[in-house]
């Protein structure tokens, strides 16, 4: 496997007519670790929902390149097949699906012509990992996201990372309703599966993860757009001043 690149080029979208996102250009490769930062409805989730096809989301001008290839006009399979993931802020409950069951759905339906695994060779390729992220083994016969705890939702969040080894991830605020152990935990998840062949944007509104994920680059979204970009010492000045001091310097 190559290198992943994602280029996301002067993006423009709406939603219902109203534009959201205004002109955003970012470029995630493989290796890579980026964190996007930004005040309550500044567009971070449109831009998830957005790179993975959500049909809710209208493109209205520039593109989104992986490996560059385009992939605005793929249908959301057709991104995922080419490697992209996307843990969402508010993941669905399935009733009568098990965490099992599903995963083993999404491994076919992404590596299933590559290598098909028996239903025992899944298992324990399952339990292994379930074992690195220290989860219980009953937890694969649970009902998809069906009264997950907080902490619950993200390490399964990380656990289809680790199986369905995508080469570009985007995490939407995966620390959210996270206890300290069970960000770390997270936070190490990521760490293990951090290669060339991985780029991660990660969508987060506290620092505190960002010491143990260390992104390489730092980006604070405002209104649509990208107004800064640093190291990991953006994200310190953020926490420490708040967004009006962006605001503030933006506007003058
Ligand atoms: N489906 C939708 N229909 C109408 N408006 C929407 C929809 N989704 C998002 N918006 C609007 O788009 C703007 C950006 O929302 P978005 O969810 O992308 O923000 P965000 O940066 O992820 O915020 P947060 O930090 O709270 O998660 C908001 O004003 C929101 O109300
Ligand atoms: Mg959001």
């Amino acid at each position: 496997m190559s290198r992943p690149t994602l280029e996301i080029k002067d993006l423009h979208v709406s939603i219902e007519g109203s534009e959201i996102i205004k002109g955003l250009s970012l470029t995630v490769k493989g290796g890579e670790v980026h964190a996007l930062m930004g005040p309550n409805g500044s567009g971070k989730s449109t831009l998830a929902n957005t790179l993975m096809g959500h049909p809710r989301y209208d493109v209205e001008d520039g593109q989104v390149l992986l490996d560059g290839e385009d992939i605005l006009e793929m249908e959301p399979d057709e991104r995922a097949k080419r490697g992209l993931f996307l843990a969402f802020q508010y993941p669905v409950e399935i009733p009568g699906v098990t965490v099992a069951n599903f995963l083993r759905a999404a491994y076919n339906a992404l590596h299933g012509d590559e290598k098909p695994l028996s239903v025992l060779e899944f298992h324990q390729l399952l339990q292994q990992h379930m074992k690195e992220l220290e989860m219980d083994e009953e937890f694969a016969g649970r009902y998809l996201n069906e009264g997950f705890s907080g902490g619950e939702k993200k390490r399964h969040e990380i656990l289809q990372m680790a199986l369905l080894k995508p080469r570009i991830a985007i995490m939407d605020e995966t620390d959210s309703g996270l206890d300290i152990d069970a960000l770390k935990i997270v936070a190490d998840g990521v760490n293990r599966q951090r290669s060339d062949e991985l780029g991660v944007l990660v969508i987060t509104h506290y620092s505190r993860i960002l010491e143990y994920l260390k992104p390489d680059y730092v980006h604070i979204m405002m209104d649509g757009r990208i107004v800064r970009s640093g190291g990991p010492e953006l994200a310190k000045e953020l926490e420490e001043k708040g967004y009006d001091w962006l605001r503030e310097e933006i506007n003058a």
